[in-house]
């Protein structure tokens, strides 16, 4: 039989060795070690300040969760994998450092609390360090976007050329899709701002604990109010990782492009060197696959979403065990995105363009199809009718072969009397580009615009990251 209980009162045999390594949890409670010892740290010190363990014994377990503060930081602490979680290690190495006195720091705490305060602590850096992430990436899209105002390609839609936009439009279409899961990052510190801690396991304790006291110690904005809800609820976290997977998936389509971009089908975007790999076999393969892993980890931020969600679900009130599997889902889905965020602001810093190829694509005279009729609804042509004439005159053209733009006046008065000029006095690219000059369009002021809005506001959100780390405990 294995070691004995640490709180083993009740039992008259230690745990089997398979129960023990079954419910073990410290090989992935790491993660969670300086969350852990700072709210025991908050706990103690309100023990001392509140009377309910004498004052010589507050400080001496302090001074002695701060060395061990300094082990885990430094890399050094042992975690034994036969003391279950991170919370008995701690305890165990505190009883160690100082004696006896340390059997005083569990005073009023299950924990059940006590993890649920560890989580909401990691969840708060965690998702600060997603938006440092996200920020970074949003600075490079729109370094390079900057760059490339000048260079057109074909927008797609149902990736059929549709109509031509500026590269930069449609990087910028990306900063807006990270920006908002960046966004939810942020709104997910409000469902994070009330303590657990003096919860207890379930319904608080006999004890006259300051539960204000731990909350503003550890910056939360108070207590939380319903000790139930606060050991049983895993919603903050299952909200991480909802966001977690809405980022994947926008960054699953953002390396998508890279690497449709990078065949020579394409031939738009050429990935550096140091963001591409060789074949093990065929000498001439330059492979994109740093974007096509993201694309396929996205799958696996989505099933950590998914298990977390099955985890929970017809769980009764309140701490459940099951409820010790949100740890590795949560941090592979943090460890993830974190990862996938730093390797395409790589890929795309340092791809190189092939704008020629775009202008190419971009060229494609079908592309100013919708402009032609829309010059006919200028002449005051109801829109279904110009876009049922139009597509006549592009039937024509696929038929016999005829570049769209060539079509004279008389050509295109045969299919509407409407028709006020020649094909190629209405048609042209760079004019199609300028006449889309509304807001949110891809017209030269607006995108200017739009590269400026964005400077502003990832500025703004670097002024209140670092806001948010001032204040952090
Ligand atoms: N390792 C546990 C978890 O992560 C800690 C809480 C244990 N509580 C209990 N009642 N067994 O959820």
């Amino acid at each position: 039989m294995s070691r004995d209980k640490p709180w083993g009162g009740r039992f008259r045999e230690g745990t089997d060795p398979a129960v023990e390594r079954f419910t073990a949890s410290i090989h992935f409670d790491r993660e969670l070690a300086r969350h852990d010892i700072r709210g025991s740290i908050a706990h103690a010190r309100m023990l001392g300040r509140a009377g309910v363990v004498p004052q010589a014994d507050s400080d001496a377990i302090v001074a002695g969760l701060e060395v061990i503060l300094g082990e885990v930081e430094a890399g050094t602490l042992f975690l034994d994998p036969r003391l279950e979680d991170i919370h008995m290690n701690v305890e165990t190495r505190l009883r160690e450092r100082i004696g006896a006195v340390a059997g005083r720091l569990h005073t009023g705490r299950s924990r059940n609390d006590q993890v649920a305060t560890d989580l909401a602590l990691y969840l708060r850096e965690a998702a600060r360090m997603i938006r440092h992430g996200l920020l970074e990436l949003r600075r490079v899209l729109v370094a390079r976007a900057r760059e490339h105002v000048d260079t057109v390609l074909p927008g797609y839609t149902h990736l059929q050329r549709a109509q031509p936009v500026r590269l930069a439009h449609h990087w910028l279409a990306f900063v807006e899709m990270l920006g908002r899961d960046a966004e939810r990052f942020s709104d997910l510190r409000r469902r994070i701002a009330r303590c657990p801690l003096g919860s207890g396991a379930l319904a608080g304790s006999t004890l006259p604990l300051d539960r204000e006291d731990t909350a503003r110690a550890l910056g939360f904005e108070g207590p939380s109010r319903n000790s139930m809800d606060a050991v049983g609820s895993r919603d903050a976290a299952l909200e991480f990782l909802a966001a977690a997977a809405i980022a994947m998936v926008n960054l699953s389509r953002l390396a998508e492009e890279l690497v449709l971009w990078s065949t020579a089908e394409f031939g738009f975007i050429e990935l550096s060197d140091a963001y591409s790999t060789g074949s093990s076999l065929m000498p001439q393969k330059k492979n994109p696959d740093v974007p096509e892993l993201v694309r396929g980890k996205t799958g696996r931020v989505i099933g950590d979403l998914v298990a977390l969600l099955t985890v929970v679900k017809g769980l009764p009130l309140t701490y459940n065990r099951d409820l010790q599997e949100d740890k590795e889902p949560l941090f592979d889905a943090a460890a993830t995105l974190r990862d996938s965020l730093a390797v395409m602001a790589g890929a795309i810093a340092t791809l190189a363009v092939r704008g020629d190829a775009m202008r190419a694509a971009a060229e494609d005279p079908m592309l100013l199809a919708t402009d032609l009729a829309e010059a006919l609804v200028r002449a005051g042509v109801p829109f279904r009718e110009a876009h049922e004439v139009v597509g006549r005159v592009v039937a024509h053209c696929i038929a016999g072969g005829l570049d769209l733009r060539t079509l004279t006046h008389d050509a295109l008065r045969a299919f509407h009397p409407r028709f006020e000029a020649a094909a190629g006095e209405l048609l042209a690219l760079d004019r199609a580009l300028e006449e889309r000059a509304m807001l949110g369009a891809t017209a030269r002021v607006r995108v200017a615009e739009a590269l400026d809005e964005a400077d502003r506001s990832l500025a703004a959100e670097a002024d209140a990251l670092a806001r948010e780390e001032e204040i952090k405990p």
